[in-house]
C-alpha cells in the first residue's frame, strides 16, 4: 500500500460526497466547504465519539449557545481588541497574505516573529509577492472577527463568534447551579465557528466557516490533581516542550514529574486528546504534542500544547490544549459586574474576619432619596474588590449609578463564614473538527497492490459499516440481499446496499469509502441461507449465517476481530 497526496485525497473526497466546494455554482468562495452525505456521516462519528469520552467517561454536560455575540461578549474576552494575524499586501496587485505564512521555511516558527521582524525577513531573504513578484508592504494586524450589526441598523454591534469556548463562559452561572455549585465542571460544546481568515489556502486546515468541538473544565486553581490520572500515567507521549524545543518520548506520569507538562489535569487533557485522536484513525507515529512558545501563546493563555499532526501540509495543529487560567471568567465578572466565583466551602463553618463594603447612609438618603435603599441593597452584594479608583459602580432598575467614598466604607466584621469564593481556572481542550475530519482521511489513504484507492477508516468512524450485495440481481439473490440491507441498516450502522456492477467493482467502491465489511448473496445462499462477509483490510471472506448478519456486524463494531468470526 503507498500513500497518496492531498490532491488526490481532495477529489475523492469531492467525488465520492465527502466534502464539495461551497457555492461552486457560482464560483466557490475561498475557505468554504460543504459537507455531503458521507462526510456528513463520518464527521458525526467523530463528535459521537468526542462526546463518548467526554460526555460518557468524563461524565461532562454539553450546551448549545448563539454563533452571533454582541461586542460586550468579545469586548471582554478580549478578542475585539487581541484576535488578529499580521496581514502584509502586494505593494503592486494589493494581494493580501498573512506575513508569517510568507516566511515559513526560512524560521522554524514564524509565529512568534514581530511585525518589524517579518519586514526585515521579506528585506532579508528577498521574499517577494507569489502572484506577481512586487514588493511586500508593511505588516499590520487584521482582526479575523466577522462584524454585523444586531437589528435593524447599526442598533447593536455583534461578531460572529471565532471560538465556541465564550458562549460556555457566559453561561458559567447557569452551570455553576446546574452542577450543584461543586466543581470540577466540565462543559462540552460543538457547533460552528468564524473566523475571517487572510489567506484559506489550504483546504479544510484553514476554513473561514469551521466547526469546533470544544471542552472547558472549570477547576479549584489551587486543585492540580486528576482523580483518574493513575488510568493513564504509563501512557507514553510525544512532545515538544518549550524549554528545549526538543521532541522527547515519555510517560505522562515522567511529564509531570520532570514539570515538562505543568501539571497532572492539564496532563490528563493532552492524553485524553491523544486516546482520542489515535481512537478515531490518526496514526500515532504522526502524532506529537507541542508546547506554545512564550511569545506565541493566545492572549488569553497561560500554557498550551497543540496536538499536531503530520499531514501532506507538514505538521498541522488539529486541537489546542490550553491553561486559559481565570482569563475569562475574572474579564467577564469584571465587565459585566456578574460573581463568576466558585464558593469553597470550609468543612465546618468558621469565625473569620472579613473586609464589607458599608453604605454610608447619612450621605446616601440625601442624595438619592426614594432610590438610596435599592442602592444599598446593590452595594451590599459587593465587595472590597469592586471599588476600582475608590469608586463603587452599582446598578439599579438598569441604570449604572458610580458612587464615591463619601457614600460607602470598608470595614472589618467577624462573621461566620461558610467558605472562600475563589475564580474557578478553565483547561481547554480545543478540538477543530473539520481538521481532524481531514487528518483522519489522510492517515487512511492509501492505494493497494492493484492500484485502487483504500481509505482504511477504523470501523466506528466510517461512514458506511457494511455494503450488501446481491452476486447478479435476479433470481432471488436481489431480494435476499435487500432483506439483509434492511436488517442491518439502522441509524447508527449505516448499511449500503449496490446490486450494479461486477463483485470486483463493488468491493472497489467500498474500499474507496472506507467500508470496512461487505456481505455478498450468492446461489449457496439461497440453499443454505450463509452469506460471504468480506473484511476490507485482510480481503478475508468468511461464511455466516444471514440471518446472524445484523449481530456479526454489532460484534465487529464492537471489537470483535474478523478473524474470530
Ligand atoms: P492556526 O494557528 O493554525 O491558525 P489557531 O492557533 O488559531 O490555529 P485555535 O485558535 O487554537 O487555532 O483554535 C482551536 C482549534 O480550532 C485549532 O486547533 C484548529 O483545529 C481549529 N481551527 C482554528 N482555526 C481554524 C480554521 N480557520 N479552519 C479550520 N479549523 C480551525
Ligand atoms: N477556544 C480556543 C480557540 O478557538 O482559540
Amino acid at each position: 500500500m503507498t500513500d497518496a497526496n492531498s490532491n488526490d485525497l481532495m477529489s475523492l473526497c469531492k467525488r465520492r460526497g465527502f466534502i464539495w466546494p461551497s457555492f461552486e455554482l457560482y464560483g466557490g468562495v475561498a475557505g468554504m466547504y460543504d459537507y455531503g452525505p458521507l462526510g456528513c456521516a463520518l464527521r458525526n462519528n467523530i463528535v459521537e465519539m468526542w462526546r463518548a469520552i467526554y460526555k460518557g467517561r468524563e461524565g461532562f454536560v454539553e450546551i448549545d449557545s448563539e454563533t452571533v455575540n454582541p461586542r460586550e461578549v468579545l469586548a471582554a474576552s478580549g478578542h475585539v481588541e487581541n484576535f488578529a494575524d499580521l496581514i502584509t499586501y502586494c505593494q503592486s496587485c494589493n494581494a493580501p497574505y498573512r506575513a508569517d505564512h510568507m516566511v515559513k521555511g526560512f524560521y522554524d516558527n514564524p509565529d512568534v516573529l514581530t511585525p518589524k521582524q517579518l519586514e526585515e525577513a521579506f528585506a532579508k531573504h528577498g521574499i517577494k509577492c507569489p502572484a506577481c513578484g512586487g514588493d511586500l508592504g508593511p505588516v499590520g494586524e487584521f482582526n479575523l472577527m466577522f462584524r454585523t450589526n444586531i437589528g435593524p441598523g447599526s442598533a447593536r454591534i455583534g461578531y460572529l463568534r471565532p471560538e465556541t469556548a465564550q458562549g460556555i463562559f457566559v453561561n458559567y452561572p447557569n452551570l455553576y447551579r446546574y452542577n450543584r455549585e461543586k466543581l470540577p465542571l466540565g462543559v462540552i460544546q460543538t457547533g460552528r465557528s468564524y473566523r475571517n481568515e487572510i489567506a484559506p489556502r489550504q483546504g479544510m486546515i484553514r476554513m473561514r466557516e469551521f466547526n469546533q468541538m470544544e471542552v472547558e473544565l472549570f477547576v479549584d486553581p489551587e486543585d492540580k490533581d486528576w482523580a483518574r490520572f493513575s488510568e493513564i500515567e504509563n501512557g507514553t507521549l510525544d512532545l515538544i516542550p518549550n524549554t528545549t524545543l526538543q521532541p522527547v518520548t515519555m510517560t505522562v506520569r515522567e511529564a509531570v514529574e520532570k514539570g515538562v507538562i505543568a501539571n497532572r489535569v492539564l496532563a490528563y487533557f493532552v492524553y485524553t486528546t491523544k486516546q482520542l485522536l489515535t481512537g478515531l484513525g490518526i496514526d500515532p507515529s504522526r502524532l506529537r504534542f507541542r508546547e506554545h512558545e512564550k511569545d506565541e501563546m493566545a492572549h488569553y493563555a497561560a500554557d498550551c500544547w497543540d496536538a499536531e499532526a503530520l499531514l501532506s501540509y507538514g505538521w498541522t495543529e488539529i486541537v489546542g490544549i490550553a491553561d486559559r487560567g481565570s482569563w475569562d471568567l475574572s474579564r467577564h465578572a469584571q465587565f459585566s459586574g456578574a460573581d463568576l466565583t466558585h464558593l469553597k466551602r470550609f468543612d465546618e463553618p468558621k469565625e473569620m474576619e472579613v473586609e464589607k463594603v458599608a453604605a454610608k447612609h447619612k450621605a446616601l438618603g440625601p442624595a438619592f432619596k426614594s432610590r438610596a435603599k435599592d442602592i444599598v441593597a446593590a452595594m451590599e452584594k459587593l465587595s472590597p474588590s469592586d471599588v476600582k479608583d475608590g469608586k463603587l459602580k452599582v446598578s439599579v432598575d438598569g441604570e449604572e449609578i458610580v458612587l464615591g467614598e463619601e457614600y460607602f466604607e470598608i470595614v472589618r466584621r467577624t462573621e461566620k463564614v461558610a467558605g472562600i469564593r475563589v475564580i474557578p481556572h478553565v483547561i481547554e481542550p480545543s478540538h477543530g473538527l473539520d481538521r481532524i475530519f481531514y487528518s483522519i482521511l489522510e492517515h487512511a489513504f492509501c492505494q493497494n497492490e492493484d492500484g485502487y484507492t483504500v481509505l482504511k477508516l477504523v470501523p466506528a468512524v466510517a461512514p458506511i459499516k457494511v455494503g450488501v450485495f446481491p452476486l447478479m440481481e435476479k433470481d432471488g439473490l436481489d431480494v435476499m440481499a435487500k432483506e439483509i440491507y434492511e436488517k442491518v441498516h439502522t441509524h447508527r450502522v449505516e448499511a449500503y446496499y449496490d446490486g450494479s456492477g461486477t463483485i470486483g467493482k463493488r468491493y472497489a467502491r467500498m474500499d474507496e469509502v472506507g467500508t470496512p465489511w461487505c456481505i455478498t448473496v450468492d446461489y449457496d445462499s439461497l440453499r443454505d441461507g450463509t452469506v460471504t462477509i468480506r473484511d476490507r483490510d485482510s480481503t478475508e471472506q468468511k461464511r455466516i449465517r444471514a440471518q446472524d448478519a445484523a449481530a456479526v456486524v454489532d460484534s465487529l463494531l464492537a471489537g470483535r476481530p474478523f478473524a474470530e468470526l
